[in-house]
């Protein structure tokens, strides 16, 4: 297999096939046997400065939108800090994208497909999860092992984006100060900033949308989302970085908010389908049910066996009481996920 000059990497694109980009190529390892073999998962990681995360998941963002982005951030990085295996995959550099957002109009030039694409939009455009932290999660689970990035960084991670004010400070600074990469900006202002509450590309989206008065299609939307990946590639290294000095905790301490918390303590995956158990998952569970109308009808619950359960009568009033908070119900995420997924 020929391996691609970084030079020609991007003139080559359009006529290599899509298999020759996909495939890995390891120079001295592809020359000596005509065969790439990739070491088992994970590849290790190297502390990152989390600024030139922020600014490298921004231009990723302009190459490959958010997940797409994020994730060629986060290699493009740890192919200088850890190099092989990170080095086997095939994606431009961070001068090859800028080159190409140079000459973007000119024609010509075109860049390969990237890993994690597919996430843009909340998964092929669908709105389900935000791609930024879809490709950051992604590279957690090529880089450190996975019962840290599923207990601990993913939902982490998460819940970070969920309540932070996107874009951050730091990210609307750097766009007014034009320290980003990218050769023009979508929008070099400082842009309102929202929380979400929703870890949803659709929510996220709506929210910020209404409360800028920006349209979903407009530049600004589309450099908010920019940012945003630059903000989570670089939270993702903060807490990859943290996570390496275990003190994963001092970075973003993971609680839930006590709404989630107290829902939790009947609604979390387990197998007692009677005192609630028949849903799962952490998501905020406020920004979709509203506290005042649920519990509220008559109990349709049934077993397995389609058989009527009865009236749960202030039972969850009795949940509400118990105030089991936040720290209470991270470590029950632990306990579930030690259970058949
Ligand atoms: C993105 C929106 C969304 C979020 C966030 C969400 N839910 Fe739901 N949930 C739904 C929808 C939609 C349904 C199905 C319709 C319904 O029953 O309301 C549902 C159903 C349920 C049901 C009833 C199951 C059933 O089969 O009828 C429970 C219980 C529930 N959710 C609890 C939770 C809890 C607890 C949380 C937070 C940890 C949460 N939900 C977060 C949207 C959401
Ligand atoms: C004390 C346990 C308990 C707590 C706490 C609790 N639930 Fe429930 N919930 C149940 C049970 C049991 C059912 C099924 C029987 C019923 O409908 O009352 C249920 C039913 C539901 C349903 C479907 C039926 C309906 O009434 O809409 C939704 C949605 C739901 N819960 C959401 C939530 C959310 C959101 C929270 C947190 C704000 C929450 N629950 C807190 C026990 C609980």
């Amino acid at each position: 297999m020929k391996t691609l000059g970084r030079r020609t990497f991007i003139k080559g694109a359009a006529i290599l096939s899509g298999a020759t980009l996909c495939g890995a190529v390891n120079t001295q390892k592809a020359e000596a046997s005509q065969q790439v073999e990739l070491p088992p998962l994970p590849w290790g990681y190297a502390k990152l400065d989390p600024e030139e995360l922020r600014k490298l998941g921004h231009l990723g963002y302009y190459a490959f939108e958010c997940a797409g982005g994020a994730f060629w951030a986060l290699v493009t990085a740890l192919k200088e800090t850890v190099g092989y295996p990170y080095t086997a995959l095939a994606m431009p550099t961070k001068e090859e994208v800028i080159d190409y957002l140079k000459n973007k109009k000119k024609g010509g030039a075109h860049l390969p497909q990237a890993f994690m694409q597919y996430g843009v939009g909340g998964v092929g455009n669908y709105g389900t999860l935000c791609g930024a932290p879809n490709g950051a999660a992604s590279l957690m689970n090529i880089a450190v092992p996975f019962k840290e990035v599923k207990k601990e960084l993913i939902p982490r991670l998460l819940r970070y984006y969920e309540t932070e004010g996107f874009p951050t400070d730091l990210s609307n600074q750097y766009a007014v100060n034009k320290e980003f990469y990218p050769p023009k900006y979508k929008s070099g202002k400082a842009l309102p900033q929202v929380v979400g509450d929703s870890v949803l590309c659709h929510v996220s989206v709506g929210t910020w949308c209404e409360k800028s008065g920006y349209a979903s299609g407009s530049k600004e939307r589309s450099e908010r989302c920019g940012r945003i990946t630059g903000d989570i590639a670089a939270m993702t290294v903060k807490m990859l970085n943290a996570s390496m000095d275990g003190n994963l905790a001092t970075v973003f301490p993971m609680s839930l908010s006590q709404e989630t918390a107290e829902c939790r303590t009947c609604h979390s995956k387990g197998k007692e389908y009677e005192t609630g158990q028949f849903t799962r998952g952490a998501m905020e569970c406020g920004s979709c049910h509203d506290e005042d109308l649920i519990h509220k009808g008559e109990n349709k619950l049934n077993t397995a066996y389609g058989v009527e359960i009865g009236t749960w009568a202030g039972a969850a009033v009795i949940g509400t009481a118990a105030g089991i908070g936040g720290h209470a119900v991270a470590s029950r995420m632990n306990k579930e996920d030690n259970d058949e997924e």
